[in-house]
């Protein structure tokens, strides 16, 4: 008895010791766990930056680009024609017509697909095997091509507008945009009005390919358009009016370098 005596004030402190330590534990293990994984996941909680093109317009890659050799891009145009034709316009309407090309905007293709921002199966496996200076090559080759009409070859542009009724559409985002949603005019970067970097030539480019692009600009499925602005616009557009730009240029009617 005298011993459980002597014991008892001892045991009490010992318990809420081993209790306290039990609490502290319960509540600090589920604690240090939450900041762990804290900050294990924030990098993961944030959007993933995605990179729209790995391409940037500097003093190097400008200079790169208008140093092409076109006759070394006309030996390297082999492998190409079979899809894009001899003269950078193809047979097949889904396939994009290459001649008259912007040399940016087609070093900037090459790129993209080579790097897998420009998502087309087809392409990446033909820009994989390319250099930068062999694209910048075959650029100053493609975009030195005549786009007069040619009756001697078997190119599918222009087609026929299907309606025709669509062109006052077309016509007035060409020349005008719509302030109201903020589309600017598809002249003042396409050309000939103005171009900025990058933008290719829409006026000798088939209506399907067209209709595509901006298919896929518009569901994201393209996405490396610089700062948004393809998929900005591609966004707001109607079909109607989707299919009235594409039907317009595709008809050779667009403005620009197209001499019917
Ligand atoms: C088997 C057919 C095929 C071959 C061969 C081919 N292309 Fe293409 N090319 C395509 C298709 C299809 C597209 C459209 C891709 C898409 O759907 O976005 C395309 C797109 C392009 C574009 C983008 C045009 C634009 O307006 O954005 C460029 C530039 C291009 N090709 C260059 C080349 C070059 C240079 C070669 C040869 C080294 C080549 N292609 C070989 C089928 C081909
Ligand atoms: C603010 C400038 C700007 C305006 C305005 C603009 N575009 Fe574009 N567009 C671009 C750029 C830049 C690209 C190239 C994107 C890239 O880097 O792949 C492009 C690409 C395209 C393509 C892809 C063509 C190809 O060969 O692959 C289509 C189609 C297109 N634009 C249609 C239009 C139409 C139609 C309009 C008017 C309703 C328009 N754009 C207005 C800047 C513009």
């Amino acid at each position: 008895m005298g011993q459980v005596n002597r014991k008892a004030p001892m045991r009490t402190p010992v318990r809420w010791l081993v209790t306290l330590a039990a609490m502290f534990a319960l509540l600090a293990i589920p604690l240090l766990r939450l900041r762990g994984d804290s900050s294990a996941q924030q990098p993961s909680e944030e959007p993933p930056v995605r990179i729209p093109s790995n391409v940037a317009w500097t003093r190097e890659t400008l200079a790169l680009v208008s140093s092409g050799d076109p006759f070394r891009g006309l030996l390297l145009a082999r492998r190409c024609n079979h899809c894009h034709g001899e003269e950078g316009f193809s047979a097949v309407p889904v396939f994009p017509n290459l001649a008259g090309a912007d040399r940016l905007s087609f070093w900037k293709q090459m790129e993209d697909f080579r790097s897998g921002k420009r998502i087309s199966p087809v392409m990446q496996v033909q820009a994989a095997g390319l250099s930068t200076r062999d694209s910048a090559d075959l650029a100053a080759y493609y975009s030195m091509l005549p786009t007069a009409r040619d009756p001697q070859d078997s190119r599918s542009f222009p087609q026929t507008m299907q309606d025709p009724s669509l062109a006052t559409i077309a016509i007035r985002l060409i020349l005008f945009g719509d302030g109201q949603r903020g589309i600017p005019p598809c002249q003042s970067c396409h050309g000939p009005v103005s171009y900025v970097n990058g933008a290719p030539l829409l006026a000798i480019q088939n209506e399907s390919y067209l209709q595509d692009q901006l298919e896929h600009f518009a569901n994201g499925y393209r996405s490396n358009d610089i700062n948004v602005r393809m998929r900005s616009i591609a966004r707001q557009l109607t079909a109607q009016e989707k299919t009235a730009v594409s039907e317009y240029y595709g008809a050779g009617l667009g403005p620009g370098v197209y001499s019917r």
